[in-house]
């Protein structure tokens, strides 16, 4: 299967390293895409070289595709994989797809994923930004679209010290989901809107 791995910028980026490695390993190809913060965390260098593949940083920097039906990357990347995963997902990236923001690759691509495409997102962070009102809404307006499969984070204690939900599963337990994940319904049409 081919899976586009979404990183952020999160304490949990080194296990989307062994997501990368468990996923080759049990012969899929992966393509990975990191946001300017996840690159502070784990170096793209990593992901090359656990996927195999170039990593895609910036949208206005090209990373074309072998055999791309676009020109155009974001498109390109967005028009490759048969599933998507989002791990870890920052409370920052997260308002930024509940919004529609596309301001850097990551969110530009996901914003370009098929609709048939499953996207498997998974969030992570510390408990209290887990449990904030504005985090909640988010998360309410991101299940209201039906277009994600939404990963409940888990309870452990967390890099920061605090004991509660807010950490992210396992890599064998993420790989399961995004491989296993259908295709999400059809996202509902917006009336009113003129092309
Ligand atoms: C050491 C450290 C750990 C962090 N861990 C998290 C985290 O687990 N989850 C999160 O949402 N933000 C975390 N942050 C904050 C994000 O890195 C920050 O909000 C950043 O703007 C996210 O950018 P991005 O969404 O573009 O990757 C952490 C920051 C630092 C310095």
């Amino acid at each position: 299967m081919r899976i586009l791995l979404g990183v952020t910028g999160g304490i949990a980026a080194y296990k989307s390293c062994e997501l990368t490695s468990l996923a080759i390993k049990a012969g899929h190809e992966v393509r990975v895409v990191m946001t300017a913060n996840a690159t502070r965390f784990v170096g793209p260098v990593t992901f090359e070289a656990l996927s195999g593949n170039p990593v895609l940083l910036d949208t206005f920097v090209g990373a074309p595709l072998p055999g791309s039906t676009s020109a155009i990357d974001h498109i390109s990347w967005a028009r490759w994989p048969e599933a998507v995963i989002v791990a870890p997902l920052s409370a920052n990236t997260l308002a930024k797809l509940a919004c529609g923001l596309a301001d850097d690759a990551l969110s530009t691509v996901l914003m370009a994923v098929p609709s048939a495409v499953p996207v498997v997102l998974a969030p992570a962070m510390n408990t209290a930004m887990w449990e904030h009102p504005v985090v909640r809404r988010n998360l309410g307006w991101l299940r209201d679209l039906e277009r994600y499969v939404l990963v409940e984070p888990i309870s452990k204690r967390l890099a920061c010290g605090d004991v509660g939900p807010g950490g992210l599963p396992d890599p064998a337990d993420l790989l399961g989901l995004v491989t296993g994940a259908t295709a999400p319904s059809a996202p509902v049409a917006v009336s009113g809107v003129r092309s």
